[in-house]
């Protein structure tokens, strides 16, 4: 049976990190959910589909996305991950993950994914990484880890990570728009962000990745 392990929590808190390293040390595939609303709100801009209004479903029907061995989401054989991490994306994202018709064919893609690995018999398990993936999506997972942290370190780690990439970019202006998303994904009626009752929750505010990792290896191998 393919073992799934999920890991949730707000934005800059270093589920991506951590799922990386937890995925690399167990031998697990790593998918993201994050990544596939994130390529959902890049296809609808795309198209020319505005900010504000609700996401056009026929087009997000019409989309054929792949989550490769890699972690990465393909569309047409391209790799779309570095498209999708710019602001206007992540804002498109948090606005078209709280219509539930979105979820649902985010969840029936990762659900789908979950079961070709374990029909494939090839990799022991999966890690699941978003908001509401022990919670809502894969209640029956064996682990499942709850990441959450200070508001202004994750701001910090957030600001760190784009600043190279990003000349200009300012520290208030990733600040606030972390914690509008926040808001956003902790307020939405569907699925929001929030601990599943028998989550193991751990506080990454003074901890290293490594220390993190320590902390979750301890418990899903223990
Ligand atoms: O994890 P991330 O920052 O890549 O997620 C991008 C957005 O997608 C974020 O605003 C919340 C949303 N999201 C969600 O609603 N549910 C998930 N399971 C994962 C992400």
């Amino acid at each position: 049976m393919t073992d799934i392990i999920t890991i949730d929590g707000p934005g800059g808190v270093g589920k991506t990190s951590v799922s990386r390293g937890l995925a690399e040390r167990l031998g697990y595939r790593l998918l993201s959910s994050g990544l596939i609303y994130r390529a959902m709100a890049w296809y609808l801009l795309q198209g020319g589909w505005q900010p504000g209004r609700p996401a056009d479903l026929a087009r997000l029907n019409a989309l054929r996305l792949r989550i490769g061995p890699d972690g990465g989401v393909y569309h047409q054989g391209e790799r779309l991950d570095e498209a999708l991490k710019s602001d206007p994306v992540s804002d498109a994202t948090s606005q078209i993950s709280t219509d539930p018709a979105v979820r649902e064919l985010a969840n029936r893609l990762l659900k789908a994914t979950v079961q070709g690995i374990a029909e494939e018999g090839r990799i022991p398990g999966v890690i699941l990484e978003g908001r509401d993936m022990g919670s809502v999506v894969f209640p029956q997972a064996r682990h499942k880890i709850f990441l959450d942290g200070d508001p202004a370190v994750r701001a910090e780690r957030r600001f760190r990570e784009l600043a190279d990439k990003t000349p200009g970019l300012r520290r208030d202006d990733v600040a606030q728009g972390l914690a509008q998303r926040d808001a956003r994904d902790a307020g939405r009626d569907v699925a929001p962000l929030k601990p599943a009752a028998d989550a193991m929750i751990v506080d990454t505010t003074h901890l290293t990745l490594e220390q993190v990792l320590d902390t979750i290896l301890a418990q899903v191998t223990g």
